[in-house]
């Protein structure tokens, strides 16, 4: 059954304007914005779908993105994620007004915002987001794209993504089991880039649970099952704001604390 979430807003450029947060076009950015989720504010969020197959390394400097010696010996497919989460990121910081400074990768592969600034990057094959605040605004900011988990991947993954009650959940909502197991996954891969920082290891999915999923509002609600750092305790809740684009399923938290 389809789920009634609602598209995001996109702006649209004016006739013959580049906005602001809109890349020029290209053989590898073929299409790019910023995305407008309600009620949401000081917050810029962006998105940019790329050709992989346009990928070529000058892209880095042609697009002013320092590119990273970690990715040295990395394939083409990463490399080109890489760049178009980057893009992402330059048009959010365009649109937010901040200065372009390219964050760098940190030890745990989280990017290196610039000093008072947080944001969260994620890509699949052909687009990318990123999401980008004030960090006294939005202490924990965390986004994902996923496309519709398969049927053969879901069979592998769903005992490690889903906790029983989650599986008992999901019964009740109508949603196809691929699609409630994306949302899912891609939420609570959400909450692990927003509060990765604040407790300094990795954590696995059975350490969140799904307690609510409102498909009218589009609004997962998830609480965390364990003690994780000082005031990432059991039972904390987190709102996770869900939307499709294009195919894809997107998610963000945007926490102020
Ligand atoms: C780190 C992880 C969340 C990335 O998600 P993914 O679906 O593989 O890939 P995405 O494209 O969505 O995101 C990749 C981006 O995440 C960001 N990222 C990586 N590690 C991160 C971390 N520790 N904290 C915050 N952001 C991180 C990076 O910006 C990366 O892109 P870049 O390398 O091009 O800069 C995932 O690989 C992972 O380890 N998941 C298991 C942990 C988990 O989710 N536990 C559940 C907790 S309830």
């Amino acid at each position: 059954m389809k789920s009634s979430i609602s598209k995001p807003t996109l702006f649209l450029p004016k006739d013959g304007e580049m906005p602001l947060g809109r890349l020029p076009s290209s053989s590898f950015i073929r299409e790019s914005g910023m995305i407008s989720l309600n009620r949401w504010q000081n917050l810029a969020i962006s998105y940019c779908e790329f050709d992989q197959a346009q990928f070529s390394q000058s892209l880095f400097s042609e697009l002013h993105i320092k590119f990273p010696e970690k990715l040295n010996q990395s394939v083409t497919k990463r490399k080109a994620e890489y760049l178009a989460g980057r893009c992402s990121v330059q048009q959010a910081f365009q649109a937010a007004g901040l200065a372009w400074e390219p964050p760098g990768i940190g030890r745990h592969g989280e990017p290196c915002w610039p000093a008072g600034i947080n944001g969260s990057i994620s890509h699949s094959k052909a687009l990318a987001v990123a999401v980008v605040s004030k960090r006294e605004d939005y202490p924990f900011l965390g986004i994902d794209v996923e496309e519709l988990i398969s049927q053969n991947v879901a069979k592998q993954i769903q005992s490690e993504v889903l906790l029983p009650d989650e599986l008992h959940l999901s019964k009740s909502i109508k949603l196809d089991e691929t699609e409630f197991l994306t949302w899912v996954f891609s939420a609570k891969e959400t909450l692990f880039k927003a509060i990765h920082k604040y407790v300094g290891k990795y954590f696995g999915y059975e350490c969140a649970q799904v307690i609510d999923f409102k498909l009218e509002s589009g609004k997962i609600l998830l609480e965390l099952t364990v003690n994780l750092a000082p005031g990432l305790h059991k039972g904390r809740r987190f709102t996770c704001i869900t939307s499709k684009l294009s195919d894809h399923f997107l998610t963000l938290i945007a926490s102020s604390g």
